[in-house]
């Protein structure tokens, strides 16, 4: 083949490449990517036909831009990844005493995911309690336990920023497997000990990021609800229980599943060296690494292969083109690699 013609089978085979890139789908055919300004990837979906049972989604077009609600519930979708996290606002409780002790507004949060197929994420979340009278706790909804955690203090100089350690500020871990749930919310003393600097507790779950600060004391009246994470998995088996089932739901070639590690059910990844979304078929496409620098390790010349690459040497040159591996030389790879190292 002469140079001419080995450089338009390249140029044909990219632009080949380039289109099917361009046609790599997140949704089933047909069925809307996005709610507003939220991907919604498939397992989720919007309309019939749209979403594996149980994972649909209402797009409320009252809302400028739209908003997204999982399971025609009330808790707003802020970010759904195929990785199995979806970000969501949760509703903070609030506990509110004017200068008589009198409560002046309070509410108890509920929720119930029991019948979805998400729970709160023990990995990404924590449970805080705010106030210098608060005690905060999570309570099942089946009364099977609560866990929770108390913070008390009565001068505004004990209040450490930045610290949670129940002097203003108090955390536990959330349990694994969190579904239904109350945020039950009190105090010892109707914060008539604190009330002039803390007239108010809050309780909620936050992502691990949540950094406590005194600030919040007064502020947090005003705030309804944050983002905390949840997880989402397929069905209630195990990758070997669902492999045989008609509607097991890693379609796609190259892709593989793996289990859930907060409670039932499994989930889909594209295998190395493919990227897309494996619950589509022909959803997990390979990854060209000779495109991006980073993903490959080639001195000179990098050959894309389905699912990985190779490198190449220039002509006369022996070794494997590696950055990690024998290198490039002119000599037998061996003699490089001494030289290399001394
Ligand atoms: C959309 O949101 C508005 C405001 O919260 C609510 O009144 C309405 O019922 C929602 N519509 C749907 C279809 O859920
Ligand atoms: C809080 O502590 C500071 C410093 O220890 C003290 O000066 C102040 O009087 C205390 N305030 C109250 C209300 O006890
Ligand atoms: C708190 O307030 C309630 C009613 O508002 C009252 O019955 C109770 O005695 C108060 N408790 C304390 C410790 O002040
Ligand atoms: C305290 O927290 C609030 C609310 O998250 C934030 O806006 C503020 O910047 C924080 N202040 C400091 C000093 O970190
Ligand atoms: C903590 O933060 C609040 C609000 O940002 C501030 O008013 C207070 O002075 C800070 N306290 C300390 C001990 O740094
Ligand atoms: C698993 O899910 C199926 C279908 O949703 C349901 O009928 C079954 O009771 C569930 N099994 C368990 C152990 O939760
Ligand atoms: C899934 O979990 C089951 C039961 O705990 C285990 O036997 C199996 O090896 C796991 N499969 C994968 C792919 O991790
Ligand atoms: C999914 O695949 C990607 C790319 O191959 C990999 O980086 C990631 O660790 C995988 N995730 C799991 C949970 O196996």
């Amino acid at each position: 083949m002469t140079t001419v013609w080995r450089m338009m089978l390249l140029l044909l085979l990219q632009l080949l490449w380039q289109a099917s890139a361009s046609t790599a789908r997140i949704a089933r055919e047909g069925c809307p990517e996005r709610c507003g300004d939220v991907e919604v990837p498939y397992p989720f979906g919007m309309g019939d036909g749209c979403f594996l049972q149980g994972f649909d989604v209402t797009c409320n077009s009252s809302f400028n831009p739209p908003k997204p609600f999982p399971g025609n519930g009330n808790i707003e979708a802020l970010s759904i990844s195929l990785d199995g996290h979806m970000k969501v606002n949760h509703f903070i409780a609030h506990d509110c005493y004017d200068k008589n002790g009198v409560r002046t507004q309070s509410n108890r949060p509920s929720i119930d995911l029991s019948q979805k197929p998400y729970k709160f994420s023990d990995a990404r979340n924590k449970f805080v309690g705010i106030g210098c009278d608060a005690q905060a706790y999570v309570v099942d909804h089946d009364g099977k336990f609560a866990t929770g955690c108390g913070s008390l203090c009565n001068n505004m100089s004990y209040v450490i920023n930045g610290t949670c350690s129940g002097i203003g500020c108090c955390e536990t871990s959330v349990p694994k497997g969190l579904r239904a749930f109350d945020i039950w919310l009190w105090s010892y003393s109707n914060h008539s000990g604190c009330w002039s600097f803390s007239p108010c507790s809050y309780a909620f779950l936050a992502d691990l990021s949540f950094e406590f600060n005194a600030s919040m004391f007064l502020s947090y009246d005003k705030v309804e609800s944050l983002p905390v994470t949840l997880e989402w998995a397929v069905g209630n088996k195990t990758c070997e229980e669902a492999r045989n089932d008609k509607d097991f739901a890693c379609v796609a070639e190259h892709s593989e599943c793996y289990n859930s590690t907060n409670g039932q059910g499994y989930r889909c990844n594209c295998s190395q060296g493919y990227e897309g979304n494996p619950y589509l078929e022909g959803g997990c496409q390979d990854v060209n690494e000779c495109e991006d620098e980073a993903k490959n390790q080639c001195l000179y010349q990098c050959q894309n292969t389905q699912g990985s690459y190779s490198c190449v040497c220039q002509k006369g040159m022996k070794g494997d083109g590696r950055k990690d591996g024998t290198r490039c030389s002119s000599e037998l790879p061996y003699l490089q690699m001494g030289l290399g190292t001394s």
